[in-house]
């Protein structure tokens, strides 16, 4: 539903993504792995046409977005929820709730509630008053009552304490069981490994691994090659 076709994006002549491509198809829930500056961040700003991608093509339900503002990319579907969460901090968690429910979204403020029992509690409190994991949540949440075609994750649950990105996984396989397909950028294995269906690693821009998660699993030198990280 979402394919990345061979692209190419620039920041000015600083050419940082070298012929990606990657697909996520329907239900899906698909990682991106790599290293810090590997280009994960970029690659979602292209899916959003928010950087120039110069060559390839991105195809979102059979329509081709490469190039297009980044507005008509919203308008379609795509949801991005940034690494640095963008909540509005002199509204209440449930203001900045309603500003973001469409009419007729499957999900609706009752269904957030359920599944963010902890935003039902916090829902007086202003924004700036949140923790950095509820940050995070209310900016999740905020996307879905959008109701996206596909949400595109970056870093979710860094800087998290475990306790709570235990809640941020249940959320994650929550979405992914209702069949919305996700692009989740995660540097925490054990995030990736609990929810995703298939993985990719980024390096220097350019595609270095692709597989199952069932193949990633079994064969530990992939991430010792790829990435800096433990599980
Ligand atoms: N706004 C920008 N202008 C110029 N270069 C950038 C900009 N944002 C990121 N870069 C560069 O692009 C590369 C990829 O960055 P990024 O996509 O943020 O990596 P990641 O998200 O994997 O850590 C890095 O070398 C970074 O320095
Ligand atoms: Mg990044």
């Amino acid at each position: 539903m979402l394919e990345l076709d061979n692209i190419h994006s620039y920041y000015g002549k600083s050419h940082v993504l070298e012929g990606v491509s990657l697909h996520v198809d329907a239900g899906e829930l698909v990682t991106l792995l790599g290293r810090n500056g590997a280009g994960k961040t970029t690659t979602l700003k292209s899916i959003m046409g928010l950087v120039d991608t110069r060559r390839g093509h991105i195809t979102f339900e059979g329509h081709d977005v490469t190039g297009q503002q980044p507005f008509h990319i919203a308008r379609r579907g795509v949801a991005l929820v940034p690494e640095h969460r963008g909540i509005f901090s002199i509204l209440t968690v449930e203001e900045n709730l309603k500003i973001s429910v469409r009419r007729g979204s499957r999900w609706q403020l009752e269904d957030i509630y359920q599944w963010f029992p902890r935003l039902k509690e916090r829902r007086r409190n202003s924004g700036n008053a949140l923790s950095g994991g509820e940050q995070q949540m209310l900016a999740i949440a905020r996307a879905l009552l959008n109701d996206p075609r596909i949400l595109l994750l970056d870093e979710p649950t860094e800087g998290l304490a475990p306790v709570i990105i235990d809640e941020i996984v249940k959320i994650l396989a929550a979405i992914r069981k209702e069949g919305l397909p996700v692009l989740l950028v995660e540097q925490n294995l054990r995030v990736c490994e609990a929810v995703a269906d298939r993985h990719y690693i980024l390096e220097q821009g350019q595609v270095v691994y692709h597989g199952s998660a069932d193949d990633f699993q079994a064969d530990p030198s992939i991430r010792d090659r790829y990435l800096a990280l433990s599980a």
